[in-house]
């Protein structure tokens, strides 16, 4: 009996130690101490023995179950612990590599520059409005001196939007900001400074034109204002936008049909990679008095003055940026730089 029972344990240790992944090491373990494994039939058998020859077996064949489970157990321990070795081995980590941190969020650098811009024009006592993206055909072109066919709409193609309003009006995505003059003039009386920000829509698309841009509206409308007053402040403007007075501003003779004169605002550092070359940022002039009638008011008594700048242009000559498309292709490793 003391005999079978050494060998039992010696075979357990051999079945065992061939056991080299889990599923094995369970299979052998089930050889032996399993519910029909060697040592559970032994121990049915006691029940068929005497008292005495029972209690003498019975502890003979507990501790060979303890002799066996000691062995699974070590060589439990044993395959874990090379499971893990091998693991170490493979996925070296260098735990001496500082550690990433959280990526913290930030504002997208068209966001950070219409703030730019709204703060600016705040403190030189403008208001910040705001309009519909989704415009009626009448607010984009019409009480804009734009009736229908005339040939400026179609420098202005759009998205048009199925439906009308409740007065039968067109409806369109917006070609500019200028609508925002005509719902905020007739809804304040002057004198009226204020500037819309917000995003347009034209069938445009290359590396400095996106059917979606942004746009912010200027407006100045009083009994006694000039030209002067509006060169000044948009002078103000680009010198507090860009953070230096060495920079001229011309106006440049233009055509819109909603401002008579009109002309392009242009701009040109003394400095730097862009020194020398006039840059057109912005589109203004006065008031048209057909518009200046459809704000509800007497063109005989008021002036106004109006610009329209583009968002992105302005961001791109801060920033260096040469491709306005980065702006919307929201790759992180360009818009993290500008949130550090
Ligand atoms: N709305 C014009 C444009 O988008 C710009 C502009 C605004 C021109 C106001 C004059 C006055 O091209």
């Amino acid at each position: 009996m003391d005999q079978e029972l050494n060998t039992l344990i010696e075979q357990a240790r051999e079945a065992l130690a061939q056991a080299d992944d889990t599923a094995a090491l369970a299979n052998a373990k089930a050889r032996f101490l399993g519910k029909d494994g060697a040592i559970t039939q032994r121990m049915k058998t006691l029940g068929k023995l005497s008292p005495e020859e029972r209690s003498q077996a019975g502890k003979r064949l507990n501790e060979t179950k303890q002799a066996v489970e000691a062995l699974v157990s070590a060589r439990e321990q044993a395959l874990g612990q090379a499971l893990l070795d091998a693991r170490l081995a493979q996925e070296s980590i260098d735990i001496t590599l500082p550690g990433r941190g959280l990526g913290s969020g930030g504002l997208h650098p068209l966001t950070l520059t219409i703030e730019r811009i709204e703060a600016i024009f705040r403190s030189i006592g403008f208001e910040v409005a705001d309009g519909p993206e989704i415009e009626e055909d009448f607010y984009n072109f019409t009480a804009l001196n734009t009736p229908e066919n005339h040939p400026a709409r179609s420098m202005h193609d759009t998205f048009y939007v199925e439906g009308q309003d409740q007065h039968g009006h067109g409806l369109l995505l917006r070609t500019h900001t200028s609508p925002v003059q005509i719902r905020y003039a007739r809804l304040h009386k002057p004198p009226i400074k204020v500037i819309a920000p917000g995003k347009t829509y034209r069938v445009d698309s290359d590396a400095t034109h996106s059917p979606m841009f942004q746009q912010f509206e200027g407006l100045w409308v009083d009994e006694d204002i000039s030209f002067t007053d509006l060169k000044s402040v948009y002078t103000e403007f680009l010198q507090r936008f860009f953070e230096t007075t060495e920079l001229d501003v011309r106006f440049r003779p233009s055509y819109f049909p909603f401002t008579e004169p009109s002309a392009e605002i242009d701009m040109r550092f003394h400095d730097g990679p862009l020194a020398g070359r006039w840059l057109e940022v912005s589109g203004s002039g006065q008031v048209h008095p057909n518009v200046m009638r459809n704000y509800g008011l007497d063109p005989e008594r008021y002036m106004g003055f109006a610009f329209g700048s583009g968002v992105e242009r302005l961001a791109m000559l801060r920033y260096g940026v040469g491709d306005l498309r980065l702006f919307y292709e929201n790759d992180l490793r360009f818009l993290a730089q500008f949130n550090r």
